[in-house]
């Protein structure tokens, strides 16, 4: 089962936002996101749906890139104020709405969704992901960090969604973020047109089927 979304109320949980995701991560998410970063620094042209309170977004202070954030939560920005008065004004883009109202006036060689597809049901993953590749350049790529795909093994997938149920549940209720279990992401990824190029799982879960990473993924066919 998986409900679309409502309204974004992240203004409610934005002060305790980074320390529930670190503390039920044991800082696997923040991990992941790091990994991202270094990931696309080097680019110069980057979009980032969802960047929140844009954490370790200091680490583009010296990165050649363009960056465009978007966010619908002025409250999420707000708090990542200090990292993003590092970026050079010039080389930084800031948009406070929801992205889905967002025309963009150029391609971008990366397109970063940290922790940005779990809001949305499954069907809208799709959608977005869809709609996400006619703002790629050229050879563009998609860099998601996010909740890995479930476990097949009976066990490992009960305590694997419980994990990630309590969570999604809280958020559901505080933010309206879609309610669905684990995303099949790699299977999500394929049916909205794209080949996974790279999986990084962090370290969280169990060692052969970790439960948080990234996943980096190119069109299929080039649009
Ligand atoms: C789960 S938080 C992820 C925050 C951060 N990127 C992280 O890695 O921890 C999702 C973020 O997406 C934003 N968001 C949700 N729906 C959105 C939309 N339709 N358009 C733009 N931003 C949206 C929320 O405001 C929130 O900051």
């Amino acid at each position: 089962m998986s409900t679309p979304t409502t309204v974004h109320d992240y203004h409610l949980l934005s002060p305790a936002y980074d320390m529930l995701a670190k503390a039920w991560s044991l800082g696997a998410i923040p991990q992941s996101n790091t990994i991202a970063i270094n990931k696309i620094a080097e680019a110069s042209n980057i979009l980032v749906l969802g960047p929140g309170t844009c954490q370790g977004f200091g680490k583009f202070e010296f990165a050649p890139c363009h960056l465009t954030l978007i966010d619908s939560s002025a409250a999420m920005l707000k708090i990542g104020f200090s990292e993003l008065a590092k970026i050079p004004q010039q080389r930084l883009h800031v948009v406070t709405d929801d992205f889905r109202s967002f025309t963009p006036t150029t391609k971008y060689q990366k397109i970063w969704l940290p922790y940005f597809l779990n809001v949305f049901s499954t069907q809208e993953v799709i959608e977005i992901l869809g709609a996400l590749k006619s703002w790629l350049q050229d050879g563009g790529e998609i860099v998601i960090s996010d909740f890995m795909e479930p476990d097949p093994r009976f066990l490992h997938r009960f305590l694997q969604e419980l994990w990630h149920g309590i969570p999604m549940s809280f958020f559901h209720l505080v933010t309206g973020n879609s309610w669905h279990g684990v995303h099949d992401l790699p299977k999500l990824i394929t049916l909205s047109g794209y080949r996974i190029t790279e999986s990084h799982p962090c370290d969280f879960g169990p060692t052969d089927h970790r439960w948080i990473g990234m996943y980096v993924c190119k069109p299929s066919i080039p649009s």
